[in-house]
């Protein structure tokens, strides 16, 4: 799984440990996904709201959560938005910080975000996820939990003006929209070969775990000691990068568990997403990210929209991912990361 997830959909419907509400300072409810939440939740959590005493504007309470699938909710208020001369930046960040502090103190393991203030208060949404999602990056680098930010409606999602033009342009120029070229199947080829052809594959291009192959020992030695497998040369490549691993894995967006996997089994094969994290996270040049990709049997090319994207971030030397993943987000494709 990755820490931090950017999901479209109806935060009241999520079985997170805790939502959180973006409230007003009297916390008794009101439109938006405020008044969603209070609906889906029933009329308990107002009467717990009403003994709350409101709640600053940047500042974090929470509450039991009743007919709603999470356990908590956390209601925090944004500020409203001013033109960014009253001090909208900080309070915004401060209201992830606080909800995120406050459902570590209640030992909670996941917690999903609306875009706070970017609906009625009118924060420009764009400036909304980036205090978002440089908050919550921040509180990943030293913290273990899942974080989901929870976009309603993906078409109003909006990330940075200049990074949007000019990524536009650089996909217009690079991406070739072939036809999708799907490798058919001889359905003649008798099933031992099929098996065979598949298994040598699988061992070659490490399509599978090769752990769930038992190529025989011949063909193993015909293939020989192949140059590093993926997880070999990513480590080397930590190494050169005087990188520890918990800076790897937290800058790939994934977490400890699949990290320490990929280290211990050599021949481990990670999915395309998390291998093309792992390269962004080493800062690799595009034909170094292509040479690592290959050994887990990837590569980047010029006719998947998600490549070109990537192949952007990496010519311009962007190697954050929380940022990748909003403009990937953008475009409707997979997220980077475990
Ligand atoms: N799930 C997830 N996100 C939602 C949902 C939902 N069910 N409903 C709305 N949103 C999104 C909006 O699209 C917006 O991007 O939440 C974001 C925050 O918008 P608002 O709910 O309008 O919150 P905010 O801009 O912080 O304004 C707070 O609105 O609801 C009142 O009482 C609240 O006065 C307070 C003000």
């Amino acid at each position: 799984k990755m820490p931090f997830h950017i999901i479209e959909g109806d935060i009241t419907k999520l079985d997170t440990d805790a939502i959180v509400n973006a409230a007003n300072n009297t916390l008794l409810g009101g439109g938006g996904v405020d008044g969603a939440i209070h609906r889906a939740a029933g009329p308990q959590l107002l009467q717990e709201c009403r003994t709350l005493n409101g709640c600053e504007t940047g500042d974090a309470k929470i509450t039991d959560a009743y007919n709603l699938p999470s356990k908590k909710v956390i209601h925090t208020v944004g500020p409203v938005w001013y033109g960014g001369t009253e001090n909208e930046p900080e309070l915004l960040k401060s209201c992830y910080q606080k909800s995120l502090e406050l459902a570590k103190e209640n030992g909670l393991n996941s917690i999903a975000f609306p875009l706070i203030s970017s609906g009625i208060y009118g924060y420009p949404k764009d400036k909304a996820l980036k205090i978002a999602t440089d908050t919550i990056k921040e509180f990943l680098e030293d913290n273990e939990m899942d974080v989901y930010l929870v976009i309603f409606d993906q078409k109003s999602f909006q990330i940075d003006r200049d990074l949007k033009e000019d990524l536009s342009e650089y996909i217009n120029e690079n991406y070739v929209k072939g036809p999708k070229v799907r490798l058919k199947q001889n359905p003649n080829l008798s099933e031992t070969i099929v098996g065979f052809e598949d298994a040598y594959l699988r061992e070659l291009n490490c399509l599978a775990p090769v752990s769930t192959f038992s190529i025989s020992e011949d063909l193993s030695d015909r293939i020989g000691n192949r140059e590093d497998s993926f997880s070999e040369l990513l480590l080397k490549k930590i190494d050169e990068a005087h990188m520890t691993d918990p800076e790897c894995y937290k800058r790939a967006n994934i977490d400890r568990r699949l990290f320490s996997k990929i280290k211990n089994n050599k021949d481990y094969c990670p999915s395309k997403e998390t291998a093309i994290a792992l390269a962004l996270s080493l800062e690799l040049s595009l034909e170094e990210t292509n040479d690592l990709l290959e050994r887990a049997g990837y590569t980047l090319s010029k006719n998947k929209l998600s490549d070109v994207i990537i192949q952007y971030f990496i010519d311009n030397k962007i190697f954050n991912i929380f940022q990748i993943n909003e403009a990937l987000f953008y475009y409707d494709q997979k997220l980077l990361g475990a």
